[in-house]
């Protein structure tokens, strides 16, 4: 990938009275790159994208696009694609009237506008679909066809808001594959808005997680998820079971806590230093969990027996919660092989490895 930054946020800032829902926000978005903008509601994903569309003006900071200054250019000097959450194709004109909208208004020769039409459905594997109206088109249907509107006009940056969260499971799964397929094929900066953080991580090459107004963490979906800066990211990404604790004693990198639960933990201390008596948040997630046979105790720390409390069979995997001192801790288990027999009441050793505990400081009690 070339390095040059398409799009650059420095300090970007937005208030609506006296309720600032964006601030401090820096990012650089490369040539090529798909970035995710992912947190939960109310967070400022819409109002960010919006001002990089131009239909909001920031309070503070700039916005860059191609190296220019974008404070103050209309949002149709911008050279945009977008697709919204709520389908937004115009309901008297045909799908090949929607996608030739942008071209027509950019004065593209009638010839032309029919070939790129054309391609841009192709596109969207929908060409047969070119004569109907959008009420004559499923939901998922309409959103190719908004997205093929978007991409006609060869946008230098393509901006997405939540264009998959009116669709059901499966048909969310087929689009986001069809997104990817689609940002591989023509190579748009892309950005792409979202709740759904296996939306970010499927899609992304990186992902921005936002928190009341707030960057919490940029990075790829890898980084997110195994290095989460903040506790706040850690729980979002993902199913995971906290624990709170108290700090031991650290020595270097290994971390000694005592879960309120009532048993030892270990874990890594990821860069941090803790203090010897402070309080404490681990986390392990259910799939770095592993049962083991009861009374084994191989790696010391890294272990605790428990008792089965419930099973959960989801198909691909099950989830075993499992009660340890205290606490109850879910478990992602397979439901075939060592674990076929397993039923609430059975003893059972929990086993992890240091590494994959995440520890962050805990509220002073
Ligand atoms: N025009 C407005 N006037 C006042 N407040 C607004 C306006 N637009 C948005 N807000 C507020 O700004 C905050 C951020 O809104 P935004 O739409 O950016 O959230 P979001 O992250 O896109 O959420 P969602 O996932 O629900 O779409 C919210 O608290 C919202 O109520
Ligand atoms: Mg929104």
């Amino acid at each position: 990938m070339s390095q040059t930054i398409d799009v650059e946020l420095r300090q970007v800032r937005k208030t609506f009275g006296s309720n600032i829902v964006v601030d401090e926000f820096d990012l650089q978005i490369q040539e090529g790159e798909c970035i995710s903008f992912l947190g939960p509601s109310g967070c400022g994903k819409t109002t960010t994208l919006n001002m990089i569309a131009g239909f909001l003006e920031p309070d503070g900071g700039e916005i860059r696009i191609k190296g220019k200054r974008m404070n103050g250019v209309p949002s149709n000097k911008r050279e945009l694609g977008m697709v919204f959450q709520t389908y937004s194709l115009f309901p008297h004109m045909t799908v090949a009237e929607n996608v030739a909208y942008g071209l027509k208004l950019r004065k593209v020769p009638k010839a032309e506008v029919k070939q790129r039409v054309a391609k841009a459905l192709e596109l969207v594997k929908l060409p047969q679909v070119a004569d109907r109206y959008p009420k004559q088109l499923s939901g998922g249907q309409r959103q190719r066809i908004a997205i093929a509107r978007a991409l006609v006009i060869e946008p230098s940056l393509l901006l997405l808001d939540e264009p998959l969260s009116n669709l059901d499971a499966k048909l969310r799964e087929e689009l986001r594959e069809e997104i990817k397929r689609l940002h591989m094929e023509t190579g748009v900066t892309t950005i792409f808005v979202t709740h759904d953080q296996e939306e970010a991580l499927y899609l992304s090459d990186r992902i921005v997680v936002l928190s009341n107004g707030k960057v919490e963490q940029i990075g790829t979906p890898l980084e997110i998820y195994n290095r989460p800066a903040t506790e706040f990211v850690h729980t979002f990404i993902g199913k995971s079971n906290k624990l709170p604790a108290v700090v031991e004693v650290q020595d270097g990198e290994t971390l000694q806590l005592r879960a309120d639960a009532g048993f030892k933990l270990q874990a890594t201390a990821k860069g941090q230093k803790l203090t010897a008596g402070s309080a404490a948040h681990a986390y392990i997630r259910p799939e770095k969990l592993r049962l083991a046979v009861p009374g084994t105790n191989p790696l010391g720390a890294n272990s605790a027996q428990g008792r089965v409390r419930q099973l959960s069979f989801l198909g691909a995997f099950a989830e075993c919660d499992v009660e340890i001192g205290s606490a109850t801790v879910t478990v992602r288990i397979q439901t075939i092989g060592e674990h076929a027999g397993l039923k609430p009441g059975d003893p059972v050793a929990l086993i992890w490895h240091p590494e994959d505990v995440f520890v962050f400081p805990g509220e002073e009690r």
